[in-house]
């Protein structure tokens, strides 16, 4: 390693009969700037084994590794990268140094894959023919170390004519390729750059998600605009709260999460139904979970029903079938109660209130989190990132959201410090609507019946360890959700303790009468707070 000014700039590893460097380095984002690395690289014998670059994220970086014979070797060939300013420490990186490309005509976009062999200068030849195109590149992955000699590339060209020639004089040439993507007259700016942000992700995603679920997801991704217009969205916000977030981690966890959900639908839906549970003498309640996503529970009545969060949008379909089929006419639903305007707690409230006529309750807020699809309401650090992150999640899961949101019944007072801003109704019970203090999000409730000692959580109070192994991946998914998308997480930790202590409250009293005060939470099982471990 090359301490330089005090940083590493790159990582020198022995491998087997080869020496392998590993760095970052700094390159112009211009045409002809990859050829004229590579073929530094490839001049000095060295082979480039890995390269990723995505214009997108940072227009300079490129981090490569780098195989050689021996390490006399990699030192010529990192000398003479030195030598030429590309050599930059991880510091000069940290800020791009250009700004993006004005790429004005979308005819000369191109992405495609090309087969390349593993072995010195195959990189710098191809990059040579895409510089005499004038081909910019904006986005290239790939991995011979581990992958099929396959490479990703993007490009960006001055037309459709360039894109033409480029593909001929490749054929001639002998490449195997396969084009991905091809800029065409109604394709706009954001759609490309939106794509090569998609592709990057995608590519990291492949790693740890099973092919069918890609397939799903990358579908939704080639056939919404709007998805990947709120993906661009949500990158360019990403940059700019990059020290309050680690972005990119939340970010591959929404796409896993929306993946996952995607790709549960349909033939591969699955639901577990848990209950019942008698709430009272005219009310049972079923806990519904589906294969992603947040509880909802169904609170039977000989009247009709209720149900209390719903989950992702995308499982309207299934979850409506599967209850017609288990004897659960989703038409008896006539109330929705959602405790807070979440994608994964009232993604279907829109469709039950508009296919069976369900009046949805609440939190009054929720209309304009709808509205303005930003469930800070412009509070706390993460203000600037949550309207992209809020848009993104809903069109990925896609979110409906009800048209009309029914006012509680007046009460007022306080439970444990938090407001009572009203009561709901349903057959022969009731619960007190608590209004949190905006920790999680804004527009957020909880609905909780002090007689009974229950509590409808949302995504407070969780019980982890209730979790299956399949449930406990979903749930880390959900955690960096929950934890990193709380609006003000010095809030959400005191509501934890109000909640619990105003659980344990109720506990004790009833207890006194032999029951217990039980939690239902939006994800893992409800349980009895006696068993909580507080
Ligand atoms: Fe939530
Ligand atoms: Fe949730």
């Amino acid at each position: 390693m090359e301490p330089g000014n005090g940083e590493p700039k790159y990582i020198l590893t022995r491998r087997d009969e080869s020496w392998l460097a590993s760095l970052a380095i700094s390159l112009p984002d211009r045409p002809g700037a990859l050829a004229g690395m590579a073929n530094m690289v490839a001049v000095r014998g060295a082979n480039i084994e890995r390269l990723l670059y995505d214009r997108g994220r940072h227009p300079n970086r490129v981090e490569l590794e780098l195989s050689c014979a021996h390490a006399a070797q990699s030192g010529e060939v990192l000398d003479e990268l030195g030598a030429a300013g590309l050599l930059a420490g991880p510091s000069s990186l940290a800020e791009p140094d250009e700004g993006p490309l004005a790429i004005t005509d979308m005819a000369g976009v191109l992405s495609f894959k090309v087969a390349l062999e593993n072995r010195p200068g195959v990189l710098a030849t191809l990059a040579g023919h895409l510089k005499e195109f004038g081909a910019n590149v904006t986005h290239m992955c790939y991995d011979m170390s581990s992958g099929p000699g396959m490479v990703e590339a993007s490009v960006a060209t001055s037309g459709a004519a360039e894109v033409s020639a480029l593909l001929g004089d490749l054929n001639r040439a002998g490449y195997h390729y396969h084009v991905l993507w091809r800029g065409g007259e109604d394709s706009e700016i954001n759609e490309a750059l939106g794509l090569s942000g998609v592709e990057a992700f995608l590519f990291k995603l492949r790693s740890s998600l099973p092919p069918e679920r890609m397939n799903s997801l990358e579908e939704l991704f080639s056939t919404s605009r709007e998805v990947r217009q709120a993906l661009a969205e949500f990158r360019g916000a990403s940059g700019a709260s990059g020290e309050i977030l680690a972005a990119s981690e939340v970010f591959a966890n929404i796409l896993r999460l929306a993946a996952m959900a995607q790709g549960s639908t349909g033939e591969r839906f699955t639901l577990r139904l848990s209950g019942p549970v008698r709430l009272t003498p005219r009310v049972s309640l079923y806990m519904l979970t589906c294969p992603e996503g947040a509880n909802s529970y169904l609170l039977c009545h000989p009247d009709a029903m209720a149900m209390l969060d719903t989950n992702f949008g995308v499982y309207f379909d299934d979850v409506s079938a599967w209850l017609g089929l288990h004897g659960f006419d989703p038409a008896r639903i006539n109330m929705v109660l959602a405790t807070h305007p979440d994608a994964d707690h009232a993604g279907w409230a829109g469709r039950l209130q508009s296919r069976f006529g369900a009046r949805v309750y609440m939190h009054p807020d929720s209309v304009r989190v709808f509205a303005e699809e930003d469930r800070t309401l412009g509070r706390g650090p993460l203000k600037g990132i949550n309207r992209p992150f809020t848009r993104l999640v809903g069109r990925l899961s896609g979110l409906v959201p009800p048209e009309r949101i029914e006012p509680f019944e007046p009460a007022d007072g306080e439970c444990g410090g938090f407001p009572v801003i009203g009561k709901i109704r349903i057959a022969d019970l009731e619960f007190l609507v608590l209004e949190s203090l905006g920790g999680h999000a804004a527009g957020q409730v909880f609905y909780c019946n002090p007689e009974l000692g229950v509590l409808f959580s949302g995504d407070y109070l969780l019980d982890a360890a209730s979790l299956s192994p399949r449930e406990r991946e979903a749930l880390s998914v959900h955690k960096s959700l929950l934890t990193s998308t709380n609006t003000d997480s010095v809030v959400f930790a005191k509501e934890m303790g109000m909640l619990r202590a105003v659980m344990l409250r109720m506990d004790e009293e009833l207890h006194k009468m032999g029951g217990r005060a039980m939690v239902f939470p939006g994800h893992g099982d409800f349980y009895a707070v006696d068993r909580a471990g507080w």
